[in-house]
């Protein structure tokens, strides 16, 4: 039997660079190694009280773009978390398990009080009970997230413990986060600071829909320096930032060359942004074919929808009646 996976992202709309190379990727490589559970996490979103319209544009998109960087639903199971109602009658259950004084503690939550100060409502504060749902409700033992999440993988855990520990049981067991690689890769913000993130603004994140102009524009609008001085000086974070895109996208042969001129102090940052948003074009014009490809197929988009949530309600069904039968409620 293969190892479980499980991961979800928001539905926030188009999917740029850094949500590709970040996090899509370890699920397109994962669903040939493990039993994956890939969802689109709507019910989280729900905390910012989208306009229904769009959630439902986002969450298709969403899907949409999951299909066209390859995750593949004859291996991988692929849904939609609202349309598992499992998920929310176990996640009534687990904040039972979830300590007030801890869920005001974790960063993630810290921070919308300071961003949102005007809709700091409940679901934001058991956020991490959801999401412990998500992932205890197929067993996962891994989770393939970035580094800002793994404070919610541990309380993922102690949830799962405390559970256990109550009842006198072994049922849960401890997920871990998973990245492929040593560190999480990180993709850098267009804006020539930390990391690609649509909060910073449209021109600083590449989508994984735009067109090979707008590539070429915000690339090339992309800050530099006023290029090295003297031999191995070391690079700003601007500079840095455009030889980690590069790094992304372009052949090796490329990257040594743009290396040794920033050396050289020959440097021409015009034409490395040009390289760049060349290499980036050849690196997303398949995927946004694809993209257009399925986004014409309504009917695949709702099959696999379908599909997905079947799987995904069964093996949750399955569990739900498990902790039912565990804490003492009449199944029905
Ligand atoms: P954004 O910051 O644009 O709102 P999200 O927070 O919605 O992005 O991130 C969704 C997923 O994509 C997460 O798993 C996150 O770790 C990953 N991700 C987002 N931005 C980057 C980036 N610049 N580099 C690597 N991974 C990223
Ligand atoms: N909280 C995650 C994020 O913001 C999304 C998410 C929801 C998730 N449920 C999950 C990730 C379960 C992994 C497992 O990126």
């Amino acid at each position: 039997m293969r190892e479980i996976a499980v991961s979800g992202v928001r539905p926030t709309g188009k999917q740029h660079l850094g949500n590709y190379l970040g996090a899509v990727v370890n699920f397109v490589r994962m669903q040939e190694e493990y039993d994956g559970y890939f969802f689109i996490a709507d019910l989280h979103s729900l905390t910012t009280h989208p306009r229904a319209a769009d959630l439902q544009a986002n969450v298709r998109q969403t899907l949409i773009e999951y299909l066209a960087c390859g995750l593949d639903p004859d291996k991988c199971t692929l849904f939609v978390q609202s349309h598992v109602p499992q998920i929310s009658e176990l996640y009534l259950i687990f904040n039972m398990f979830a300590y007030d004084g801890e869920l005001h503690k974790v960063p993630t939550f810290k921070d919308k009080v300071r961003t949102q100060p005007d809709n700091v409502n409940a679901g934001l504060l058991t956020y991490p009970v959801l999401m412990a749902v998500d992932i205890l409700i197929h067993h996962a033992m891994k989770v393939p997230v970035g580094k800002d999440q793994m404070q919610h993988i541990e309380m993922t855990r102690n949830f799962g413990n405390r559970f256990n520990h109550t009842y006198g049981v072994e049922y849960f067991k401890e997920p871990i986060g998973f990245n492929y690689g040593d560190a999480p890769l990180s993709v850098p913000s267009l804006d020539g600071e930390g990391k690609m993130s649509k909060s910073k603004g449209e021109n600083t994140v590449i989508y994984l829909m735009d067109e090979p102009d707008a590539i070429r524009k915000k690339i090339m609008k992309a800050p530099s320096d006023s290029g090295p001085k003297e031999p191995g000086q070391p690079k700003t974070e601007a500079v840095q930032n455009l030889f980690d895109l590069m790094k992304l996208v372009s052949k090796p042969d490329v990257i040594a060359h743009y290396d040794q001129a920033y050396h050289d102090c020959a440097i021409r940052y015009g034409d490395m942004k040009k390289q760049i948003a060349e290499d980036m074009t050849v690196f997303l014009t398949p995927i946004r074919e694809r993209i257009r490809e399925i986004s014409a197929d309504q009917a695949y988009l709702t099959r696999v929808m379908e599909e997905g949530g079947e799987k995904a309600r069964a093996s949750a069904q399955k569990t739900v009646t498990e902790v039912r039968e565990i804490i003492g409620l009449k199944s029905r």
